[in-house]
């Protein structure tokens, strides 16, 4: 994560490179016509599609992303006054103007209850901003104000579809904020840590690992997304089988829109996971760090803390799989002991009260204050299993790949099996997939894939499934017939090539001079 963020003078990069010479000349040709000027410059990030370990980034454990090809890209030029314009080829993001604040420290409101996606826009003004004024990089701190500029936004990521939109949406913006007003060089690392709290500002309590996906990809290459002792992003590649693997990516074209069902869906499951943390903390008399987003303890920092505290063991750095497996294994053990068969359904506001030793008041204002959550029961046994025994097979997928001896159908297998036994955790555990996902997962499972699961925040959006070169023909008519035409007759051929996509390890976000 050491080197900057590329400018590439060529779009050699892509695999369809006509397809997309054409789409950046028709940005650009709708931009002159928009604005009356020709853009100085593209601003690109791609989305990403998650492999293995949902839902634990935000509690510290590591994750295997990789960035994939479908992007957002945006045709910036800078202008005298201060404004920002931001049109999109997409006709339901009508155009914003944006005026900027006068004084760099002024705020720059944004709505968290109904973002649009100017809000989102915004979110990466803020921290582009937040990043100048502190590091010194670029001419604002000269200037003294913000530079306007027109943007025409172009994005090929399906919104709401677990491939991550958003994060996309946001690192362009930012790359484009940062490069008007004069930053020519930023480290991805840089880059990674000021956007990954950017959908913070519009009320998500995401983790790191859209962000770090988006922006440290390489061709060819999955990536080990870490978050202690430090956020990282380690590119490797897997093991070269024959037949070729294949991650083929289906949409369910259910919707999932991230922020607007937070409350029930994605910040809920921030709010047990930290109250599951600090129940074991409690339990176990362990004193632990409170740097989870909502400043309390993490399923990760009480998981440390319970080898090295409690059992007087080594602390684990967090790259050696051979140690960090039995542990994980011994921790799912800790929690089955931890909650009696009554509890393992949800437990009350009041019992959770209870186990974390807090006065009712001081619980309220440690998980409620945050952001508005929406629940019946708090599902502390559930989302502990899920995170442990998801985290466990993210370690148990490199070691698979760590192993590979050259059988490439045990390789296929192995890593498949963990895959479906994430998604029967999601499902069962996470409670984050739906009926289209489970059923596109069960047919995809009976026509050539290996192993499929609902990628990213889930509650809709894309399966990924493992498969190879020579499957894929069955695994994409099977899903064709009995998913997309079944339920969605009226469905064009290409919006079915854009449901069924073939994704390999893609490169990260990049500044575009063409
Ligand atoms: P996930 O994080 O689960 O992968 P996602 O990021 O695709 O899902 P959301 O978190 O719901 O989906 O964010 C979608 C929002 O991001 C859109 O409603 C819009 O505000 C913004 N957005 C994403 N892509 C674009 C785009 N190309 N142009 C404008 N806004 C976009
Ligand atoms: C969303 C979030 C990520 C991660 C995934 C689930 O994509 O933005 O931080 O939590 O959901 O794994």
């Amino acid at each position: 994560m050491t080197s900057n963020v590329p400018t590439v003078h060529d779009i050699t990069f892509y695999s369809n490179v006509e397809k997309q010479e054409t789409r950046y000349a028709s940005v650009k040709h709708a931009f002159s016509e928009k604005f009356g000027v020709s853009p100085e410059f593209f601003s690109r990030a791609p989305g990403r599609v998650n492999l293995i370990g949902e839902h634990i980034d935000y509690c510290h454990f590591s994750v295997l992303p990789m960035a994939i090809e479908v992007d957002v890209i945006a045709a910036i030029a800078a202008r005298k006054d201060n404004i920002i314009t931001i049109a999109n080829t997409d006709g339901k993001f009508g155009t914003v103007e944006i005026p900027l604040p006068q004084h760099l420290g002024d705020e720059i409101p944004i709505n968290k209850d109904s973002p649009t996606w100017a809000d989102y826009f915004k979110c990466g003004l803020v921290v582009a901003r937040k990043y100048m004024l502190e590091s010194g990089n670029g001419n604002l701190c000269e200037r003294g104000s913000l530079k306007g500029f027109f943007a025409l936004f172009d994005g090929t990521v399906p919104t709401g579809g677990g491939l991550s939109s958003s994060a996309a949406f946001c690192i362009a913006a930012t790359l484009a904020v940062l490069r008007v007003n004069g930053v020519t060089a930023i480290s991805k690392a840089d880059l990674t840590k000021i956007t990954v709290v950017c959908e913070h500002y519009v009320g998500l309590s995401n983790g790191g690992m859209d962000q770090s996906a988006s922006i440290n990809g390489e061709d060819l290459k999955v990536l080990l997304v870490s978050f202690k002792p430090e956020l990282s992003a380690v590119p490797f590649k897997l093991p070269a089988t024959d037949p070729e693997t294949v991650f083929l990516i289906s949409n369910s074209l259910v919707t999932a829109n991230k922020t607007e069902t937070a409350p029930q869906n994605y910040n809920l499951r921030v709010v047990e996971v930290a109250i599951a943390a600090d129940i074991i903390a409690q339990k176990h008399g362990l004193n632990v760090a409170k740097d989870s987003n909502i400043g309390t303890t993490t399923l990760r920092g009480v998981f440390d803390a319970y080898f090295t505290q409690k059992l007087g063991m080594d602390a684990w750095d967090g790259t050696d799989i051979d140690i960090g497996i039995p542990r994980l294994e011994k921790m799912l053990n800790v929690i089955e002991e931890m909650y009696d068969e009554s509890e393992r359904d949800g437990i009350s506001v009041e019992t959770a009260t209870r186990l974390t030793n807090l006065d009712p008041e001081m619980f309220e204002k440690t998980y409620f204050s945050h952001f508005p959550v929406k629940f019946s029961k708090l599902n502390i046994y559930r989302r502990s299993r899920h995170v442990y025994s998801d985290s466990l097979r993210v370690l148990q997928t490199l070691r698979v790949a760590r192993n590979f001896s050259g059988d490439s159908e045990a390789f296929l297998r192995e890593v498949g099996a963990l895959m479906d036994s994430s998604q029967q955790l999601t499902r069962e555990m996470n409670q984050a997939s739906t009926a289209q996902c489970d059923e596109i997962c069960a047919l995809a499972r009976k026509n050539g894939s290996f192993g499929s699961r609902v990628t990213g925040a889930g509650f809709g959006g894309c399966i990924v499934h493992l498969t190879t070169v020579e499957k894929l023909p069955q695994l994409v008519s099977a899903l064709t017939e009995n998913y997309y035409e079944k339920y969605f007759p009226r469905i064009s051929a290409e919006e079915l090539s854009e449901a069924i996509v073939v994704s390999k390890p893609a490169m990260g976000a990049c500044i575009v001079q063409i």
